[in-house]
């Protein structure tokens, strides 16, 4: 019953065991993901989209995830909780990687963190390791340069298979403990499975990665607008929240409810 390590991720690689990872920002959903043992759970900084109604990752602050960090590892006895360093806080450097890391280790109280980027972010990932950080890598469509790859586009298409190729290697080499490949045709997500001894976890990478993510909120179908083609819904909790809030308007405003039973 002790916490998942990132040791655990490794050998269930080496095992052939395959495992789910959701994101979590608050106290009921990280209760149930962890009873329901998801052993990976991530603040992700889409909660900027997901909790603070942001149009983009781009906004959101590390003020502003901390809270979250905390209420998720609060919540858990048993995932390893990842928390997602915001955009703005490592891209200076390992300097800076550093200093943020260490925050969200100390006041988030996470067990690791991820940051965007391949080879441009290995010396930060060094530094983040060497420091006894455990970092998770996220590489191919990285939303927080959402504004530079001009959109939420499949990366490593073709001849640029090379590039998210090398940045695999590059983050594995710095010291990731996994790599988040997002949105990268199948055959490249294979490929770089096959190649490196750390996990990979795909979203929107095809079935042949060693664990797969999704926004909980896509995942449950709390979302609504439409979701991107790989996102499967396993509920309909915003049907389902949607039915429970008419039905309690409903019971207000004719008077049913509070009923005898709910009356001191
Ligand atoms: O922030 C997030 O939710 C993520 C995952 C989808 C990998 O980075
Ligand atoms: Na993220």
């Amino acid at each position: 019953n002790r916490r998942v390590r990132t040791r655990d991720l490794l050998a269930a690689k080496e095992r052939g065991e395959r495992w789910p990872m959701l994101t979590s920002y608050d106290q009921y959903t990280a209760g149930i993901f962890d009873e329901a043992g998801i052993p990976v759970l991530l603040v992700g900084d889409s909660a900027a989209n997901n909790v603070y109604g942001y149009a983009s990752t781009v906004s959101v602050t590390e003020d502003e995830l901390l809270p979250l960090v905390r209420a998720v590892v609060r919540s858990t006895r048993r995932a390893l909780v990842v928390g997602d360093l915001p955009f703005g806080s490592y891209e200076e450097g390992p300097v800076q990687a550093l200093r943020t890391g260490v925050r969200f280790m100390k006041e988030g109280g996470c067990h690791a963190v991820k940051l965007e980027g391949g080879v441009r972010v290995a010396p930060q990932i060094a530094a983040l390791t060497g420091a006894g950080i455990p970092v998770m890598a996220h590489i191919g469509f990285t939303p927080q340069s959402e504004h530079a790859i001009g959109g939420f586009r499949v990366q490593g298409r073709g001849d640029a298979a090379d590039e998210v190729i090398a940045d695999a290697h590059a983050v594995a080499e710095a010291g990731a403990f996994a790599v988040v490949l997002e949105m990268v045709p199948g055959e490249v997500a294979k490929r770089v499975t096959h190649e490196l001894r750390i996990p990979t976890i795909g979203i929107g990478a095809g079935a042949e990665t060693d664990a797969q993510v999704l926004v909980w909120q896509d995942m449950a179908g709390l979302r609504t607008g439409k979701a991107p083609r790989f996102v499967k819904a396993y509920a309909d909790l915003a049907g389902a929240l949607g039915d429970a809030t008419r039905a309690f308007a409903d019971e207000v405003r004719s008077g049913v409810f509070p009923a005898q039973e709910h009356t001191f």
